[in-house]
Parts: structure tokens; sequence; C-alpha cells
């Protein structure tokens, strides 16, 4: 989704000192409990089970982080030692791109194998004067060639790289760009939430010159979707889901809302459009387990863009069954709730753990909705993409963050 919030919290945030809240003379004494190696912070959860009475408590999730050590970011939180089977031994996490005058970087990831490229669009709306209801957001690619190229020149401490960020120019028909997935056949798969009359669509898109791309779908039966935000294919069926969601209206690039905010299955063969999952406040992203039974699906309910935040509205990934006959979602229930911000784009590995782009960075839950740790930003991330085995691209507005650790995704290209 688009995240004011984001902007804001460039502003307003600040690293939480969680107290291990021994007193002594009135003082509240830090006792972090850490166990630092590199860029890993081990987080025993039980020294931080009671604040006490002199303690320190967050009044926001989404201003105010969880970062008892008071480590610097990045660097990765570890809460369950399964963390390191993702992790591996030797992980490292550092900036590979960043523009702090432009949130480039949002949402979108898509890894192409081929060329070893990332492509991924930038806000939209929100970030006044860059995309709004009179102006477009942009996709752009960085190359992960340049990346290792740029790691190896660097050497072996994690300190900050800037690669470049090439702009994509696809055709006006490609209006903010929120999501995407594949590639399919060879191009982009993109939802765009729309822009003032113009409907939110679901594309194909070329991501080489001349940049051709094919409108596949831009109504439910003449009606137009409120503002598409996140699509995946399903793994073994390849129809295509996505999720429309409020953000157009909340962030005043697109008109008052159209339809309930719900989950659709696309069939791109027999152009069949229905809904498959509903009882959302802002259906957010979505993801798929690797043998296509689960789904996952965010409410971020939280972030209600220009119209403020409500921390006590949902910030949840709900997972469902997916029905092998008619794949509509069954069996809801909650999944994980996120201590910070809202989780966004969601994606797995190949052992079903559960990424999500939330307030701090990307948090990983294993299939039963433990927290295993986190990839700790300090800043929001909306999505984020696995690109080849071991590497973790991440999307964090005004820069990229590249993981080297030992989890790899599945394959998202049909
Ligand atoms: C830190 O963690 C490592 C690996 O889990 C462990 O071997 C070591 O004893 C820990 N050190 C402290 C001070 O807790
Ligand atoms: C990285 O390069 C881009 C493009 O040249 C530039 O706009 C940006 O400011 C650079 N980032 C930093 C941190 O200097
Ligand atoms: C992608 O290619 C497959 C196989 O040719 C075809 O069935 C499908 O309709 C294509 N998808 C789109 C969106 O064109
Ligand atoms: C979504 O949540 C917001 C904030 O809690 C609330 O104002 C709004 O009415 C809700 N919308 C729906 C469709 O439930």
């Amino acid at each position: 989704m688009p995240v004011l919030v984001s902007g804001l919290a460039v502003v307003f945030a600040f690293v939480y000192f969680a107290v291990k809240a021994t007193s002594q003379g009135g003082d509240i004494v830090l006792e972090p409990s850490a166990n630092t190696s590199g860029q890993i912070q081990i987080i025993d959860r039980l020294d931080f089970n009671v604040f006490g009475q002199e303690g320190l408590f967050r009044q926001s999730s989404v201003h105010q982080f969880f970062n008892p050590t008071n480590a610097t970011p990045p660097f990765f939180q570890v809460f369950d030692p399964s963390f390191f089977s993702v992790l591996g031994p030797n992980p490292s996490i550092r900036v590979v791109a960043s523009n702090p005058s432009f949130e480039f970087a949002h949402e979108a990831p898509i890894w192409l194998s081929d060329t070893d490229e990332v492509t991924f669009a930038s806000v939209d709306g929100g970030f006044p004067g860059v995309s709004d209801i009179n102006h477009n957001n942009r996709v752009s690619k960085i190359s992960l060639k340049d990346v290792e190229d740029a790691i190896k020149m660097a050497g072996s401490s994690p300190t900050p790289i800037n690669v470049t960020v090439t702009k994509l120019d696809f055709p006006e028909t490609v209006q903010m760009t929120n999501g995407g997935t594949g590639p399919l056949n060879g191009s982009l798969l993109l939802v765009n939430s729309g822009r003032g009359p113009l409907p939110p669509s679901v594309v194909l898109a070329d991501p080489n010159p001349p940049f051709a791309t094919r409108v596949i779908l831009d109504n439910f039966f003449g009606r137009q979707f409120n503002s598409l935000n996140d699509v995946k294919i399903h793994p073994t069926s390849k129809k295509i889901f996505f999720t429309d969601a409020p953000y157009g209206f909340a962030l005043q690039f697109r008109p008052s809302l159209l339809l309930p905010n719900q989950v659709y299955r696309f069939d791109q063969d027999s152009g069949s459009v229905r809904v498959v999952a509903d009882g959302f406040n802002k259906s957010n992203g979505i993801a798929f387990s690797q043998d296509g039974k689960t789904a996952y699906v965010t409410d971020t309910a939280v972030n209600n863009g220009d119209f403020g935040l409500d921390q006590t509205a949902p910030a949840t990934i709900y997972a469902f069954d997916v029905d092998p006959k008619s794949q509509r979602f069954l069996n809801r229930r909650v999944f994980a709730y996120a201590d910070t911000g809202i989780p966004d784009g969601v994606q797995l590995d190949t052992n079903d753990n559960v990424y999500s782009g939330c307030g701090d960075g990307v948090q990983v839950w294993n299939s039963e909705g433990t927290l295993l740790g986190k990839f700790f930003l300090g800043s929001v991330s909306a999505n984020m993409i696995f690109a080849g085995q071991g590497r973790l691209v991440i999307l964090a507005e005004d820069a990229i963050y590249f993981a080297e650790i030992a989890a790899s995704g599945f394959n998202l290209a049909h």
C-alpha cells in the first residue's frame, strides 16, 4: 500500500529503549541482556516480559519500535533460535541503493532471473509532489550484478553502496503501480491503483524496450475497482489473485469507494473474475504457500492514509485454506499481528516461513505464526523479494537493502 506513514516515521522515529526496569534510587537502569555478534542481536524474551511500574512503555505502534538492545540498524533481531536457519552462519545486510529525496522503492518487487535484475515501484500517493492525482508513480529497476560487483569492491564490512536505479518507460496505461509478481510469460504482472478517473488495472508489461504493455483487466462487470494493491499467481492453478484496497481514496488520488475491499481471482484464459475472500477493512498484501494450499492476506486497517492512524484496528496477517476446487479462501484465522506499523507485502521462503514488510523492517514468522526474528531497519519496509539462492532484496521506500542469508524463495515466474 502507499505509506504516508513512512515519510512521517522518518521524522518522528526514535529508537525505543525497552528497559528491563530495575529501579535503583529511582533511576531506570538499562540492562540489556544482548547477545551481539556482527549484525546479530539475540533477544531473550524472558528478559523483557516485565517492564515494571517505572517502565517506559510504547505509546505508538507506528512511531516507536521494540529495540531493547538499542542496536543501530540495520541488524538481525533474533527472537527464536530457528531464525538461524533463515540467516545461516554468516548473514549480512546493507543498503545498496538510496535516494533521501524520493521514495523510489515502495512495492511491486519482481526478480528477473534471466538478467538478474529486480524491478519495483515508487510510492503511489502520500509523498506530495512526486505522485498524486496529477502525477503517475514510477517503475524502476536495479541490477543485482551491479550490487554483487559493488559489494566485492566494498569488502567484508556491510557499508552502504549506491547502485544505479533505472526508470522503465511504461506507457500511461500503467498508472500508479502498487503490486507486482511474475514474470508471467516473460512480462511483469503489475496491478495498478488507477489515478483520478483512470481505472485501476491488471497489466502485463515487458521490462525491455519498447516496454510493450497489455491491460488484461480493468473492471468488475463494468464497475471500476477501488485501487488494486497486490497480486500473486497461484502456484499450481496459475490463476491470478489480487487484492483491492481503499488507499487511492485514502491518499486522495482516487474517488470514493465503489466496491468492498476484497480479494479477487482472475482466470486469465477464460476471463472469469470472482471474489474469493471478503470481510477486510483494508485488504493489502497476498501470498501463497509453495504448495498453493494456504493463502495469506494482510489487513492494514491501522493506516488510513491522509485520514490518519488507528492503532486499535487490525495490523494483521490472516491465513486461509485454499479450496482445491473453487479456490475460495476458507477457514480464515489470525496468522500474526505485527507489533510495529502494518504488515504490508508478504512473501514466503521454501520452508514456509512468512515474511512481511512492517513498520520497523521485515518480520519473519514460521508457518505456525511464531515470530522468529526481524530484518530490523528502524524504518518502514512495504515489501521484499527473494532473488535466487540466499538473496533477499528489501524495499524500504527511500532505500533498498540487500541481505545475504541462508533462506531462498521459490519460483514466482510462470
Ligand atoms: C551469545 O550467543 C552465542 C550463540 O548462540 C552463544 O554461544 C554465547 O554463549 C552467547 N553469549 C552470551 C553472552 O550470552
Ligand atoms: C545515490 O545515487 C542517487 C543517483 O545518483 C542520488 O540521487 C542519491 O542521493 C545517492 N544516495 C546517496 C545516499 O548519496
Ligand atoms: C501466458 O501464457 C499461457 C500459455 O501460453 C497462456 O495460457 C496465458 O493466457 C498467458 N497469459 C496471459 C495473461 O497472456
Ligand atoms: C476501517 O477502519 C477504520 C478505522 O478503524 C474505520 O473508520 C472504517 O469505518 C473501517 N472501514 C470498514 C470498511 O470497515
